[in-house]
This record gives structure tokens, C-alpha cells and sequence, in this order.
């Protein structure tokens, strides 16, 4: 048994249908149904794909799993399920069951049995508690893929954008989930920088485009999420840069304990991470995973009525503040921080523990400087915690001398706290570029000049 899961519009229905065509296997998709209902529509499929003239008529999973692990009798069968999850909440003892069956013809009962079964759902919470704990299936899957959305250099390459800057302008708002460049837009995806603004309202804010109403969606279909309104505000509050707990709680007005519930569902369904900050425990930050929903959150919800009128273009204009500062300003240091995340040990020419934004405040409590990429070396006990790299990242700024100052003095500080920072360098980061001074001293000495021809590997 292998089981396959990831968020929605990943393309994971996309890849077992095609791994169902290649091997002639069996692809069964569930949908809401109730017991009876999803018996029915097995037997019809399983019968059209073995030929047999009429639907088989399965009374129970007991039945239906016989004649699906039958296929495999004597000969090697790929034997999809998709949705699992919807047949799981009709006909709770199905994983009971599927593991029974899995053990009776497993390789030790000496069965011949060739079966080869890919279970898969998107509902993330429930495909965790498949396997986790006491779960039924808990050791019975050989194989465990999770489908992630593409990184932002893959993402590029899917949407055929040479130009890194559209690459990345792009990415911050359909990021690196492959629907989002298919049905969800059409296939219509900007020509050049000079289409992008229009490519926005023609794509993303147009009330005929399903692009439109994703974000919306994606929360609705959570089965976990009982009160939508609770978790908007929560991402609401993220994607305006309150990513603290006790920010958050402020933001909407709640009360801190009212917010880990659906932090955590909103975890699970991987649409928030966590993330500690580098240099201080117990300090963490909350970050939405998808950047369609920052996006949403920041540019559509605000606006919605309008948009449903129509009115993406005046939309639009009116939100180019917003979108700088709340979407693709947070978005860039991201991807700075997934660029040395995968690469830091060719960039660095040593193994990289951790990568994350970090705060560095100096003795007195009087400043507080935020490092938006800082590298840290592997935990060792004992030794003083490496610090492979501070760096700063800015997307629409010029970098210069005095961004180079500050990722200095929080070397100083964080030399005094106990951190090994020999080999430390500084890095900046830039959308735009970075000054003359910088770039000559950057010649002499060992400071990382990082542009989007960089960061996209060209
Ligand atoms: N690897 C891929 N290459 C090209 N298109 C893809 C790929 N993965 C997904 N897609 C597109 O995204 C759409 C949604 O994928 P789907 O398989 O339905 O996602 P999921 O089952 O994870 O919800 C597909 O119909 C297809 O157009
Ligand atoms: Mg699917």
C-alpha cells in the first residue's frame, strides 16, 4: 500500500490517472456519497474495467475490497483510490477493513497476491490520521508521498516565464500550485512585465475567472472549518503582518486562547506554517503557506463587493500600496530564505541546520534588528550555535552601505551573546540591486550580492 496526499489543486488526481493509464491499473475517485451510493459506483467501474457486462451489485467494503484485491491475483495490479477520505467518513471501518484485507495477502501470507494499492485524499487532517497513533493503517503503507505545490524556480519554468522578475511577480500570487496556471486561468498567463497588470485583472481579479473565488474555496472545502469567518480573520491578521500569536489574537479580537484551535486546523491543512524565530526560543511567527490566500486576504477581501461589480481594474489601481508591503514585499524573503534553503551549501561551502527570519536585540533592549534570512550551522551539543549567514532582503529597494551596517552590528551583538559567527557572512538580497559603494565593497570582501538572476539560477 502507498498513500498519496497534499493540499487541493496540487495535481495529485492528475498523476495517479496517469500512473492508472500507464499501467493499465484501476482509478476509482470517491466523491460524497453515502455507503450505498459509493458501493454502487465502485461496482459499476470495477465491472467496465474488467469487462464484466453488468455492474457488480457489492452489498459491503468486505465484498468490494475482495474483488479490487482480486485483481491482483497472480498478477502484478495498480489499484487506485482517490478521495479516500469522503468513502472513510460514509464507512468509518473501511481503513479496519482495508488493513485486513492488506494483511491477508500481504508477501508473508505467501497469497501470490500482486496488489499494489495507492490510497490518496486531500483532506490532510484526515489522511494523517490514517496513519498516524493507533490508526488503522498505522505500518501498513511502503510508501508515503506528500505532493507539494512547485518551488518558485519550477514554478517558473511551469509557467514558462524567463523573465525572473515576472517570475517572481507572478509567483507571489498564484505561487506553485500547478491548477492555478490550467483551468483556474485559462492557460492565460502574462506575455511580459508590460501584460502583467492587465494579466492581473483579466485572471485574477475577474468575477468570470474561477481564480477569483479559489482562496474562498479552499477554506469552504476544509471539512475541519466549521466557522469560516474566525479563519479568515486569523489569516487576515497574518497576511497583515501580524504573525505572532498574541498579535493575531489582537488583531481580530479574541482572546489568545481562542486562537490555537484554528491555528492548529489551519496548520494541519497546511495553509499556515510555523516558524521559529532563529535567535530566540519560544519566539515564533505564523506564515501563510499559499500565497494566493495573502493575496486574498490583502487585495480581494478588502475590495470584494467591488470586484464581484466588476471592478478588478479600479481595484487594482487603488491596492498597488497594498500589494507592495503586505504581499510581495513578505513574499520575496520567502523565497530568499527557499534559495539558500536549497542551496546554502554550495553558496556557503558548509551544512546549513536552519534557515529563518530572526530577531537580534542588543543588550540594552534598545534595538531590535530584524534579520530577514539568517543561516544558522547545525544544532551540536556543547558548541557554540554556527552563524553561517545574516542576510536582508528587500524587493523594491536599492540596497546599500547602511543595510550592510545593520546586518554588521547584529554580527557584534550576536558574537557577545555566544554565536559563533567567524564565518559569518553578510548577505543582501535585492529585487532591484544594490549601489555602487555596496558592490565595491562587496568586491573586496566576502558579502553575498544576491539579485533575481541569482535567487532563478541564471
Ligand atoms: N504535473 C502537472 N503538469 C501539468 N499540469 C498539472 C500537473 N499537476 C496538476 N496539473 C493541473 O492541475 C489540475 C488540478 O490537478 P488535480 O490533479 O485535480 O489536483 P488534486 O487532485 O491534487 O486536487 C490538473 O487538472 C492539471 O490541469
Ligand atoms: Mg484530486
Amino acid at each position: 500500500m502507498g498513500v498519496v496526499s497534499g493540499r487541493r489543486r496540487q495535481g495529485k488526481s492528475y498523476l495517479l490517472r496517469s500512473l492508472a493509464e500507464v499501467t493499465a491499473g484501476f482509478f476509482f475517485e470517491a466523491v460524497q456519497a453515502t455507503e450505498a451510493e459509493s458501493l454502487r459506483m465502485v461496482g459499476a467501474e470495477l465491472a467496465a474495467y474488467a469487462g464484466a457486462p453488468a455492474p457488480y451489485a457489492f452489498t459491503n467494503w468486505d465484498d468490494a475490497l475482495a474483488s479490487l484485491f482480486a485483481l491482483g491475483d497472480g498478477r502484478a495490479a495498480v489499484i487506485i483510490i482517490d478521495e479516500f477520505p469522503y468513502l472513510a467518513d460514509a464507512s468509518p471501518s473501511l481503513p479496519s477493513l482495508l488493513r485486513r484485507a492488506l494483511d491477508r495477502r500481504g508477501p508473508s501470507m505467501g497469497s501470490g497476491n500482486q496488489a499494489r494499492i495507492l490510497v490518496c485524499g486531500s483532506a490532510m487532517s484526515v489522511m494523517g490520521r490514517l496513519l498516524g497513533g493507533n490508526a488503522p493503517l498505522r505500518g501498513r503503507a511502503g510508501l508515503e508521498i506528500v505532493l507539494k505545490p512547485f518551488g518558485y524556480t519550477e514554478a517558473a519554468r511551469f509557467w514558462d516565464l524567463a523573465d525572473p522578475r515576472l517570475a517572481a511577480t507572478v509567483h507571489s500570487i498564484v505561487g506553485g500550485t500547478p491548477a492555478y496556471r490550467r483551468q483556474f486561468v485559462r492557460d492565460d498567463a502574462p506575455a511580459d512585465m508590460a501584460d502583467f497588470d492587465d494579466w492581473v485583472q483579466r485572471a485574477v481579479l475577474n468575477p468570470d475567472r474561477p481564480l477569483m473565488r479559489e482562496a474562498r474555496y479552499l477554506l469552504a472545502e476544509e471539512t475541519d472549518i466549521r466557522d469560516p469567518a474566525l479563519y479568515h480573520s486569523v489569516l487576515a491578521a497574518i497576511a497583515n503582518g501580524n504573525g505572532r500569536w498574541g498579535a493575531i489574537a489582537g488583531y481580530i479580537g479574541r482572546k489568545s486562547s481562542d486562537i490555537a484551535h484554528p491555528l492548529n486546523v489551519l496548520e494541519d491543512c497546511g495553509l499556515i506554517g510555523k516558524e521559529e524565530d532563529a535567535f530566540r526560543s519560544g519566539r515564533a511567527v505564523y506564515r501563510i503557506t499559499e500565497p494566493l490566500i495573502t493575496f486574498y486576504e490583502a487585495v480581494m477581501r478588502p475590495h470584494w463587493g467591488d470586484l464581484e461589480q466588476g471592478l478588478g481594474g479600479q481595484v487594482w489601481a487603488d491596492s498597488r500600496q497594498r500589494f507592495s508591503s503586505a504581499v510581495i514585499g513578505p513574499h520575496f524573503e520567502a523565497v530568499c530564505r527557499d534559495f539558500v534553503t536549497s542551496r546554502g551549501r554550495d553558496l556557503f561551502g558548509r551544512p546549513v541546520g536552519r534557515v529563518a527570519a530572526g530577531t537580534v536585540g542588543d543588550p540594552s533592549g534598545r534595538e531590535q534588528i530584524q534579520v530577514d534570512v539568517a543561516v544558522l550551522g547545525p544544532a551540536e551539543a556543547g558548541q557554540p550555535r554556527e552563524v553561517i549567514s545574516l542576510g536582508e532582503a528587500k524587493w523594491g529597494e536599492t540596497l546599500g552601505v547602511r543595510h550592510l551596517a545593520r546586518l554588521d552590528r547584529a554580527r557584534s551583538i550576536l558574537t557577545d551573546k555566544g554565536f559563533d559567527t567567524s564565518h559569518t557572512v553578510l548577505a543582501c538580497y535585492s529585487g532591484v540591486g544594490f549601489d555602487d559603494e555596496l558592490r565595491a565593497i562587496a568586491r573586496g570582501s566576502d558579502v553575498m550580492l544576491a539579485d533575481l538572476d541569482m535567487l532563478y539560477g541564471q
